[in-house]
């Protein structure tokens, strides 16, 4: 678990990589650095980055971990959202969510259908867990690319309404 230095005026961003190959080391997680590139081009920071396996547990015993102790306030995920056996991502993060988001993951893929039909094929769900939002997103660079731009102007009004005040940060959106 890399944990990094947090400036807690900022979006506090933590990617979580589903891969059984990343996560032995066989294949490089070009989708976390995608991730992570367009988070911190809209100024958020990136307080965790972790490789999981596609396991059900691994993935729910990480996402509480980043939640309940790291206090990110948005957790995106990438990989194990389709229907290979071992995709196992979104089921991970249902049984771990207090309220699902079903319009965010609605717009991904309605945005997505628009450049590719297997965006359908895409299961990803979001959800709220404490104040901390949780986005699935598919596997690929590329769909991680296409799906945050479709998110991104919605995310800072999301987490203002699920912290339910006004920051010590200041009244503007972060
Ligand atoms: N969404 C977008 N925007 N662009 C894509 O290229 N690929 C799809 C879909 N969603 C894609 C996309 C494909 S090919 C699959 S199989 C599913 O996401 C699930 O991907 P995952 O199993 O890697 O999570």
């Amino acid at each position: 678990m890399e944990v990094i230095q947090q400036d807690v005026c900022k979006i506090q961003v933590a990617i979580l990589t589903a891969s059984d190959r990343s996560a032995r080391g066989e294949r490089e997680d070009l989708s976390g650095k995608v991730i992570e590139e367009v988070a911190k081009s809209n100024g958020w920071e990136v307080a965790y980055y972790g490789i999981v396996p596609d396991e059900k547990e691994t993935i729910k015993a990480e996402l509480v971990k980043i939640v309940d102790k790291l206090k990110a306030d948005l957790i995106l995920t990438t990989g194990g959202t389709g229907l290979a056996p071992r995709d196992f991502t979104p089921e991970a993060t249902l049984e771990i969510i207090h309220k699902e988001v079903p319009g965010i993951a609605e717009a991904m893929r309605m945005e997505s259908l628009k450049k590719t039909p297997h965006a359908m094929l895409s299961r990803a769900v979001c959800g709220v867990r404490g104040k901390a939002l949780i986005v699935n997103l598919p596997g690929s660079p590329r769909a991680v690319r296409e799906c945050l731009e479709v998110i991104i102007p919605v995310i800072p009004h999301a987490l203002e309404l699920m912290q339910g005040e006004v920051s010590d940060c200041g009244t503007t959106p972060r």
